[in-house]
């Protein structure tokens, strides 16, 4: 009879639950107190024959012992409950939590390829001021006096200069300064990139922005020719957009350079058949170059009949829309995460 009863306890502590403090006291009182239903059978013993009584007394310490693991294990599962206080053990077969890992922006990833690959062509990185002076923005890179460029619609100055001099104060509108502050400072052979944030007064579209970003690239030695600007830029291409580019130079006119070129790559969207990225030319343009014009050189304290030099500016943006499709630059600067989680681990 009493064995009975063991088995209903049993299966009773078997399938009992103590989600809070109240039901772990409840298990408590009725398993594990003097007043409980097991001491109350211990208490019994005595009334069972004597030749059972051995028995039946290792079924009753079965029972304790059980009633004391569970209550132990409630006991630990509540200390450890969480902040709802659910003490429900962990369901595997839920999904994952997402985590959410941050990632980088599309244009520090291109950023960081176009150092990389420079790098490895033995360039190094060199950075100069976003508030910068006419002289290194202008006057220094051969812009005549009435150079359209400095007119107040493409640049945000900072102060005007008053007498003759020019010594206006403006925010740069590229990263050519860094050329200027570079050649001041250093004797060839200089190898350098630079990128660097630049500045133009223009009304904010899908096609323009008033800050974008820039990488300058400068090379400066005795006997650079034009053949070495354009193995560098061709193999440029061929890394940052694949083994089929080609590159062609179309002739073009920068005030500091002599001859300049700007560089199409074929369209690595349609590979030179034609699409509408490349308005369907087969080809786009990524950056402006040439031979550095020897009054530069020269503004800079470099011998000109000794040295010569290339020189080339890209737009990051421009580089980052072909590379990913991306049709508006405003997407750029408005930290729209869904736009930037479609970077995750680019
Ligand atoms: N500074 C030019 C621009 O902002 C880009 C450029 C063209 C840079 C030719 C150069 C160069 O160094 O050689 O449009």
């Amino acid at each position: 009879m009493i064995t009975e009863r063991v088995k209903e306890l049993l299966s009773e502590i078997e399938g009992s639950q103590a989600r809070n403090k109240e039901e772990l006291e409840a298990f408590r009182l009725r398993y594990i107190s003097k007043k409980g239903v097991i001491t109350d059978l211990f208490d019994n013993l005595k009334t069972i024959a004597q030749e059972e009584r051995r028995a039946v007394g290792q079924e009753l310490n079965t029972l304790k012992n059980l009633a004391q693991t569970r209550f132990q294990e409630f006991t630990a599962l509540l200390e450890n409950a969480d902040d709802t206080g659910s003490t429900d053990l962990i369901d595997l077969t839920l999904p994952v939590v997402p985590n959410l890992n941050g990632s980088i922006h599309p244009l520090t990833i291109v950023r960081q390829k176009i150092i990389e690959i420079f790098e490895r062509m033995g360039f190094n990185v060199s950075y100069g001021p976003e508030i910068e002076t006419d002289w290194y923005n202008f006057s220094a890179l051969n812009f005549a006096d009435n150079h359209p460029a400095r007119e107040m619609q493409d640049t945000f100055f900072i102060s005007k200069s008053k007498g003759e001099v020019k010594d206006d104060v403006l925010l740069r509108t590229h990263t050519s300064n860094v050329q200027v502050r570079l050649m001041e400072r250093q004797k060839p052979p200089i190898r350098s990139i630079m990128p660097g944030r630049v500045f133009r007064n223009e009304a904010i579209s899908a096609r323009a922005h008033c800050v974008f970003h820039q990488v300058e690239g400068l090379y400066v030695d005795k006997n650079v020719s034009f053949k070495d600007l354009k193995d560098t830029l061709y193999h440029f291409a061929k890394e940052m957009f694949g083994k089929e580019s080609k590159i062609r130079l179309r002739p073009s006119y920068f005030p500091f350079t002599e001859p300049s070129a700007e560089i199409d790559v074929t369209c690595f969207i349609c590979k030179g058949k034609g699409c509408n990225i490349c308005k369907y030319s087969g080809w786009v343009e990524i950056a402006g170059s040439g031979m550095v014009d020897p009054n530069v050189l020269e503004n800079c304290g470099i011998d000109s009949e000794e040295y010569t030099g290339f020189a080339f500016g890209m737009g990051i943006e421009r580089i980052t829309m072909l590379r990913y499709g991306i049709n508006d630059l405003r997407l750029f600067t408005e930290n729209d995460v869904r736009f930037l989680r479609q970077f995750e681990g680019a």
